[in-house]
């Protein structure tokens, strides 16, 4: 192994070290890279130099990119445009946002628990976000493990779960976080989709939960019980012992596994202090009903 490894947590988070991801990588290193990834579900890669076609081409590796972005680009003209979203707080012109900007009250949504794209019919495998200028103060990124926080669950809770599906829409956390104004065309590429609460990793084998602020109710279950039992997990998984804080460096990218984590982004003074990350989506093998073999009309 040519690359160093680092556990920051005993099995969910590691520091990825002497490697340069400006380079092509060895088959040997990508396949020791996918084995870390397998086990920890967050890497953390510090002091890369990366241009846009570099951060894409080593996301790549890891399956399918997302083209799509959410916000249609002609109600919300974005900087950044098809492989990449802006995780930044500037405006197409590159300055920082206004107040009352679309991003802006869009992006409010992302200090909410989620995991990126279960909100699509098929989800992500995990996002590859890279940053160059991060605030002097707050601005970290929380992750979750929820294959721990599975693991953790009462037997009885884990058999309630079991085929369980529940309904995902950026409607259901957007709402939440007060924006609630998505056009015709943003409705209509972003109807809701069915996804399972329990799921199995193929690589690990582990059983993970799956939710996140996007899930809204739960198909077959009246909508107020639906969203308790969802909250009751969100706060379940965000428990302390389940959650690692990421204090960012400049020129780091971190990359997470959008099947098992929830992640949310802390606040910080985004009209005074200029953050600059850019993030590359990798799409999963398919829907989770369709992987567990769980039949949703939804
Ligand atoms: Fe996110």
């Amino acid at each position: 192994m040519s690359f160093t490894l680092s556990p920051v947590t005993p099995g969910f988070v590691a520091e990825v070290g002497d490697i340069d991801l400006a380079q092509p990588l060895p088959q040997e290193d990508f396949a020791l890279l996918r084995q870390a990834f397998t086990r920890y579900a967050v890497l953390v890669f510090p002091g890369q130099v990366l241009t846009p076609a570099q951060h894409l081409a080593f996301s790549g590796l890891w399956g399918p990119v997302e083209k799509e972005r959410t916000l249609d680009p002609k109600a919300t003209p974005a900087r950044l445009s098809g492989e990449f979203a802006d995780i930044s707080n500037l405006s197409a012109e590159g300055r920082i946002w206004g107040e009352s900007s679309r991003q802006r009250m869009y992006k409010a949504g992302n200090r909410l628990w989620h995991t990126d794209s279960s909100f699509k019919r098929l989800p992500s495998l995990c996002s590859l976000l890279y940053a160059t200028t991060v605030v002097p103060i707050g601005g970290h990124t929380e992750f979750a493990d929820q294959r721990a926080a599975y693991d953790a669950l009462p037997e009885a809770m884990k058999a309630r779960l079991q085929g369980l599906v529940a309904e995902h829409w950026i409607v259901h956390s957007r709402r939440r976080s007060g924006f609630e104004e998505f056009n015709e065309d943003e409705m209509k590429r972003l109807p809701p989709v069915p996804q399972v609460l329990v799921r199995t990793l193929p690589d690990s084998g582990r059983k993970s939960l799956f939710v996140a602020s996007h899930a809204g109710r739960i198909l077959g279950m009246p909508d107020a019980e639906g969203r308790a039992l969802i909250d009751e997990l969100i706060a379940h998984v965000t428990q302390r012992q389940f959650v690692y804080t990421h204090r960012w460096r400049p020129n780091e990218l971190v990359m997470w596994d959008n099947r098992c984590t929830m992640h949310r982004g802390t606040e910080y003074d985004d009209l005074r202090w200029v953050r600059e990350m850019r993030r590359v989506t990798i799409s999963d093998v398919a829907n989770t009903c369709e992987q567990e073999g769980v039949a949703c009309a939804a």
